[in-house]
Order: structure tokens, then sequence, then C-alpha cells
């Protein structure tokens, strides 16, 4: 199929599957996978991979080898992208991936008849990328003794501390657990606070329970946001996390009432951030924050668990 008719295609499905998708703006490079239907569906993929470089912070969230594929079943339902899925499989057979790979897809959340053939060729829900866009409530005053402010440079310390408390919990309910992570984030962080970004501290008596570090995302046409969001301004919500023995007591709803609050009187579209759906706390707190699922990211790790 020509690159037109390809393009025309895959935006009539997104749209269909979720009308918040925003469509496609060009094909990707890389190599090109080829199959058909049992009724003579031609379908095709592009495959890229990459490899993160040691110390590169997109190894908090990614293996360091990825194969990410790119189908393009056009309406051919579950059947042309599990024909695509075989395909991938047996171009794997001539890599070897390491314990420290990945085989990837990022797809519509809501485009049902592509999960039979994700979950059939073994990749996994790994991370969902949810959006908010509704106006912030008006009841979000924070429980007594809680006070919400924003993170200031001398807190540095406390800061990280409370967002090392996410990647310790979700070590546990991931498949996603690098040593060094502290050193990873902390020359980010203190760029941020440098900066005076969004970063906001839930504190009980005094004392810092909770953080929100946030910050801001320009979906502009043509950029790498644009492709994953709808085009405008978005609150980009990085990091949250409560101290174990503080949790459930509020202060985590309070902070996002806050942010929801601060990002809307700015002018933001909307919010968006990533959890992963095997995240129970996560799973539970952020669709009761107003955020549902836009894009699901596929994963099989190692690579040579796609099959
Ligand atoms: C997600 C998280 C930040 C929520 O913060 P929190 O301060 O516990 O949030 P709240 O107290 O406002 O709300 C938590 C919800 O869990 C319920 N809850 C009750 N007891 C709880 C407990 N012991 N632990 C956790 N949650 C509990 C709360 O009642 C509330 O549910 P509700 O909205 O139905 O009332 C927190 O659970 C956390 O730090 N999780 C680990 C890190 C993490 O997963 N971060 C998000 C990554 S995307």
């Amino acid at each position: 199929m020509a690159a037109g008719a390809l393009l025309s295609t895959q935006r009539a499905r997104f749209a269909a599957a979720d009308p918040l998708v925003p469509p496609p703006q060009g094909l990707p490079e890389g190599e090109v996978l080829t199959a058909a239907t049992t009724d003579g569906v031609q379908v095709s993929a592009v495959l890229q991979s990459q490899r993160h470089a040691a110390g590169s912070l997109d190894l908090l969230w990614s293996a360091e080898r990825v194969w990410q594929l790119f189908p393009f079943p056009g309406e051919t339902g579950t059947e042309g992208m599990d024909v695509l899925l075989r395909a991938w499989r047996h171009r794997m057979d001539a890599e070897s991936p390491g314990p420290d790979s990945a085989c990837t897809v990022t797809w519509p959340s809501r485009d049902a008849p592509a999960i039979h053939a994700f979950l059939s060729h073994g990749l996994i829900p790994a991370s969902v990328l949810a959006v908010r866009t509704a106006r912030p409530e008006a009841d979000g005053a924070p429980p007594r003794g809680v006070t919400i402010r924003r993170a200031r440079r001398e807190d540095f310390e406390e800061t990280l501390d409370l967002i090392m408390v996410t990647f310790d919990y979700t070590a546990q309910v991931t498949l996603r657990a690098r040593p060094g992570v502290r050193e990873l984030i902390a020359p980010q962080l203190r760029r941020s606070l440098d900066a005076g970004a969004p970063i906001w501290l839930a504190e009980r008596d005094g004392v810092a329970v909770a953080v929100a570090d946030c910050g801001w995302v320009e979906a502009a046409p043509g950029s790498w946001a644009a492709e994953l969001l709808p085009v405008g301004r978005w609150g980009y919500v990085n990091n949250v996390a409560t101290r174990p023995e503080a949790r459930g007591g509020g202060a985590g709803r309070a902070l996002m009432a806050a942010v929801h609050r601060d990002f809307h009187a700015s002018g933001a579209t909307g919010t968006y951030l990533y959890f992963n759906p095997t995240n129970p706390l996560a799973a539970q707190f952020w669709p009761r924050q107003g955020y549902r699922p836009l894009w699901t990211y596929w994963e099989a790790q190692p690579a040579s668990a796609l099959r």
C-alpha cells in the first residue's frame, strides 16, 4: 500500500478507537516487515531498534536494547495485528537479545481488537500514558494538618528522597528495577529546582510526606509530543509519591488538586502522566483523580519473550 494510503487508514483506525488520539503525522523510518491475512489483505509494519547508553535517563523506564514495532494493520481488526506480530517474532530469530532487552509497541489504549493480538504474542501492558482534561475540582481542600507548597532549591535532599519512594515501590510491581537510580535522577532534579519547575510538596505537621514532580510539555504541531497528545500546552506529572506510613491519608489527593488548579490557572490544555497498570496503588489512584488511558506501552521483556 502507498504511504499516503497507509497513513490515512491508520488515521481512520486511531480516530475510530479514540478521538483524543492525535492523527499520525508520518511514517517512521526503519526496516519494513510485511504479512498477509488469510483473506490475502497485505499489511505492513516498521521495525526500529536502539541501544540506550549507560547513564541515560531513558534507562529509568526502558530496557537497554529495544526493538520497537510500528504496526500498520489497516482495517483488519485483530488478524492484521496478529500476522504482523508473527512476522516480527520470526524476524527476531535473527537477533540474540540479552537479558536487558525488550520488544515494545505503543498503541491507542482503546483499540480493543489489537489487545487480543498483543496478549497472544506475550506482550504485557507495561505502562499507560493517561490524560486528564477536566476542569480542576472545586473541592480540593487538604485534610487537617496537611499543607501544600512548591518545593524550593533547599528542599533538594528531601524531594529526592520522596521521588525515590516511587522507584522503591515500582521495583516491586514492575520488571524494571535498576541500581543507581538516585545518581541518575539527582542532576535532573537539581536543574529543575534551580529553574523553579512546578515541583510540589505536601507536608504533615511540617514534615514533607508527599511529592509531585511536574513540568510543562508543549505539544506543538510536528513535535514528538504532538505524536502522543492533542496540540496544546500540557502539564506533565512526572513523579508522585507519598511516604508508605502516610499513604491513604489524603495527601496525594490534596497534592494533585493543587497541581491541577495551578496548571489550569496557567492555561494548561490538560495534564498527563505515565503509570504501570500492574501498580495496584497507581491503578486505583489515577482514575480517581480523573485520568484515563490514551496510549498503552506493550512490552515483552526480555525481547526473547515475544512469541
Ligand atoms: C499513589 C500514591 C501517590 C497516592 O498517594 P496517597 O497520599 O496515598 O493518596 P490518598 O491518600 O489521597 O489516596 C489514596 C487512595 O488509597 C486509599 N488507601 C487507603 N488506605 C491506604 C493505604 N494504607 N495505602 C495506600 N492507599 C490507601 C485511600 O483511601 C485513597 O482511595 P480513595 O481515592 O478511594 O479515597 C501513593 O499510593 C504512593 O506513593 N504509591 C507508591 C508510589 C506510586 O505508585 N506512585 C505513582 C506512580 S505513577
